[in-house]
This record gives structure tokens, sequence and C-alpha cells, in this order.
């Protein structure tokens, strides 16, 4: 059957949104469906402002970071009469199947959409921040950890002139895994994220501690501490400013910030976001909704809305334990003592 599908970027945006609305219209209209895409996230759908994509308007957008179809957060969305009018124009417009490319809120938003209109709706993963559960990767996620590791380099060359410590702070909402995979990329010293600390405000001795005794052991170089947002009540720069009275020896605070969600999509994002926009057409042919689409262990999978949102999703237990046992240099020290 011929449907009308709707898609939309929202959130942050990630590199490889792009791809994935490409591989969107390239599939539906194998499949002899047409696609429409609103603007501006949910906002678009609520101003009933929208365009048609063929496969001439997605010609190229492979390679593009950002989002053709610009993208926001909705506030207006959230409120009843915002939802309302969201699926009176979905009814309006005839749409049957409604894909949304986003984050953690976005999906919220999707499954929430899913109890008030009758139509399929499928979500795709599409965040640098990578903490959505039912899927190894979501879009986006390992071009950011490139761009932040590329930051991180450079860094790193000016810290080594200077034998200076820096503390970068790299995006990941309130999930580590930017941190953690940027940090054991670029050989940081130490990474803090928050599945690994409670209160940063006690960890505060360890931190000051875990410094100290680099400095023994490597003597005067460079150091690189690789933290997670939201981490440090008032960030790194609040972080580095403690350190630096503590510790007696300037720390200097870097911020990458929106940087990392911009540019090219990595080749493994331009792939994953081709495989998962084509999956999500797939299931909508099968008659599936309420989903989102993902890959575990190269197997494209569809997990319920509610799961992938709500369940938390685990770093690597594998790379935590280098980055913060074998790896690390206090850890070491104590068990040298010991032996
Ligand atoms: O979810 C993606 C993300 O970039 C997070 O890593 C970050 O915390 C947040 O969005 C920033 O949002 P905004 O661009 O609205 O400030």
């Amino acid at each position: 059957m011929r449907k009308k599908i709707a898609v939309i970027t929202s959130g942050g945006d990630a590199p490889g949104m792009n791809a994935c609305v490409r591989a969107i219209v390239l599939a539906a209209n194998r499949y002899g469906h047409q696609v429409v895409g609103f603007k501006h996230g949910y906002n678009g759908l609520i101003e009933n402002e929208y365009k048609e994509l063929t496969a001439d308007s997605v010609q190229h957008i492979i390679k593009l970071g950002g989002t053709i179809l610009k993208s926001a957060r909705c506030e207006a969305f959230t409120t009843d009469k915002g939802l309302t009018t969201a699926v009176n124009n979905l009814t309006r417009n005839e749409i049957d199947s409604f894909i949304v490319i986003g984050g953690d809120g976005s999906l919220r938003g999707l499954d929430r959409l899913s109890k008030h209109w009758d139509g399929q709706v499928i979500g795709v993963p599409g965040t640098i921040d990578n903490d959505l559960s039912g899927t190894d990767n979501t879009i986006g996620y390992q071009t950011a950890i490139d761009t932040a590791l590329d930051s991180i380099d450079k860094l790193r060359d000016t810290a080594d002139a200077f034998e200076r410590i820096f503390l970068v702070e790299v995006m990941g909402r309130h999930a580590g895994f930017i941190a953690l995979a940027s940090a054991v990329a670029s050989g940081a010293e130490q990474a803090l994220f928050p599945e690994s600390i409670e209160d940063p405000h006690l960890e505060l001795e360890s931190i000051v501690q875990h410094v100290e005794c680099l400095r023994k052991v490597k003597g005067k170089s460079s150091i690189i501490m690789v933290i997670a947002e939201h981490l440090w009540p008032g960030g790194v720069t609040d972080l580095a400013e403690t350190l630096t009275k503590q510790i007696g020896i300037e720390c200097r605070p870097c911020i990458l910030g929106h940087i990392q969600r911009g540019g090219a999509p990595v080749a493994y994002d331009r792939i994953l976001a081709t495989k998962l926009g084509t999956y999500a057409v797939e299931i909508i042919n099968e008659g599936q909704s309420g989903v989102m689409v993902g890959e575990i262990n190269n197997r494209q999978c569809a997990h319920k809305l509610n799961y992938v949102y709500s369940e938390q999703k685990a770093l690597d237990p594998y790379l935590v334990k280098i980055q913060q046992n074998i790896f690390d240099v206090v850890q070491c020290l104590n068990q040298t003592k010991t032996l």
C-alpha cells in the first residue's frame, strides 16, 4: 500500500541526520511511498511548515553535517494544546507514518504522540550523546568522538610545549560516552564521567591526589583530564580554579562545546544512518509502530520507545576498566607499593 511518510529531525542536531533523511526518501521511493519533511523539529509540525522530499532534494546531502530540515527543541509540543495541533496537522495532511530522528527527549515526545494519534510512529536514534538503549551507536556519536579527539590532540601539543594541565569539557548531556571514548582515544591521563562519580565534591580529594600522583610519576609534563559536561557544578572553569588553588599549579579549562555537533559525518555514521533510515521504512512496510530502530552487534532491531529512553545504557565496562584501572597511574603506584 502506498503511504505518505512524514519525517522530522529534532533536538540537538547530529552529524548523519542528513544521511538518514536521504535514506528514508530513497527507500520510501523504492517502495512507492511519498515523503514530506516538517521543518524545525516538532515546531514545524505545530506550525504546519513542511516540504515535499524527493530524490532530487536529498541528492548529495549524505556528506553534510547539520540537517537540511533544521532542528529545534519544542516547548509547545510538551503542552496539550501543542500536542493536539500536531495530531490535527498529521491527520489534515493525511500522513500515514511519522518518523522522528532525534535523541531521548524527541523520542519521549514521539511516545506521547503515539497515545493520541492512530498512525505509525517510528523513532531513529540521532544524537551525539549515544545515551539511548536499543542500539550500540546512535547516529552522530562516532563523528563527535572524532571531533573531540581532534581538538584534544591539538590541546596536547600546546599542553606538552608548556607542560601544562588542561581540563577538557566534552558534551554528552548526562552520559559519559563521549568523555570515556575521547579520553581513551587521546591517551588522556584522567577521565571523569557521571557513571563513575556520585557526588563530585566528595571526589575532589581523589582528583587532587590523582594530579599530584601524576606529577610525581611523570615529572613536570602535560596532563589532560577529560570531563563530561554537567559533572562538576560550575563546569570545568570552576574545577580548574579549585584545582589550581589546591595543588598550586595552574590548571587551564577548555570547553569544546557545540563544535562537537558539527562537521561532515564520518563513514561509520553515514553508513549507520543509511541502514537505520532504510530499516525505518522497511518496518513501516511491515506495519510496526511505537518503536525505535537500532543496530546491536551489526543486526538491525526495533525496541519499544519507552524502553529506549527509560532504560539506562551502560558504558563499555572493559573500556572503563582500562581507563580507570589498568592505565591509571594512581592504581599502578598503589599496586607497586603493595608488591
Ligand atoms: O543532546 C545533544 C547535546 O549536544 C548534548 O550533548 C548537550 O548537553 C545539549 O545537546 C546541548 O543542547 P543545546 O544545543 O540546546 O544547548
